[in-house]
């Protein structure tokens, strides 16, 4: 929603796509909504947080996933692929965020809030002139509550990334690195297991053996 107002949902209507729906934790921009009375649009906004496995789950599965400048705006950001899986049946089109390798370091990422000044300024120095602003990177990270997604958490290395999409079972097809800051990416789901138990599964467990311990001693007693 951010900056492009909803243009990449509009272009998959436009050509053609049966059912697009617009995820993003944002109110709608008024150019967002403008466009889509324009149009006559049937893009479904929802807004929700990509964090939220209901939320999620509630979205149901898409051909074409794109999640473009959102991974690196999370202090959890495997988990954003992980959900990014289960939405993806075909293709995740995803671009991010970067920052260069750490020598002798593969699989580096770096936890921005807290870095100091003179680091942030050498990012800052780094990267394109037409960059936009990035905040709690380019800029002191912003410890306001309801702001708290529009700070960018980490600076991942490409190492890292490809870790992280394998683990949560994607196959990188085609990747365009536009700088040492930035790539844009194709990938494929694979069948790979998730490694990371759903959030319910403990909680469940302790249901379970509670049910059990209940009615054990139910027929105990009986
Ligand atoms: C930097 S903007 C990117 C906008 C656009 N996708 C692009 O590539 O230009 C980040 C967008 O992601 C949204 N966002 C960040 N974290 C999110 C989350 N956890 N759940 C849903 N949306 C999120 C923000 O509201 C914002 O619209």
């Amino acid at each position: 929603m951010w900056g492009v107002h909803g243009r990449a949902a509009f272009l998959a209507e436009e050509v053609g796509a049966e059912r697009v729906v617009l995820f993003d934790g944002m109110d709608p921009t008024a150019e967002f909504s403008a466009e889509h009375a324009r149009r006559g649009s049937a893009v479904r906004y929802v807004q929700g947080d990509l964090h939220d496995e209901l939320g999620v789950a509630d979205l149901g599965v898409f051909d074409v996933v794109w999640c473009t400048g959102v991974i690196y705006h999370s202090p959890n950001p495997y988990q954003l692929i992980e959900h990014l899986r289960r939405l993806t049946s075909e293709h995740l089109v995803l671009g991010t965020l970067l920052i260069p390798e750490v020598p002798f370091l593969p699989g580096a990422c770096l936890f921005l809030p807290g870095l100091p000044r003179p680091v942030r300024d050498a990012f800052a120095s780094c990267l394109p002139h037409s960059a936009p602003i990035l905040c709690g990177l380019t800029t002191d990270f912003d410890y306001t509550p309801e702001l708290g997604y529009a700070n960018c958490w980490w600076g991942i290395t490409t190492t890292a990334l490809s870790s992280m999409l394998e683990i949560a079972a994607f196959e990188t097809l085609e990747e365009n690195a536009g700088s040492a800051f930035w790539v844009d990416l194709i990938a494929v789901p694979t069948q790979r297991p998730s490694v990371i138990p759903s959030t319910s599964f403990s909680r469940q467990r302790g249901k379970d053996r509670l049910t059990a311990y209940t009615e054990k001693s139910r027929r105990t007693w009986a």
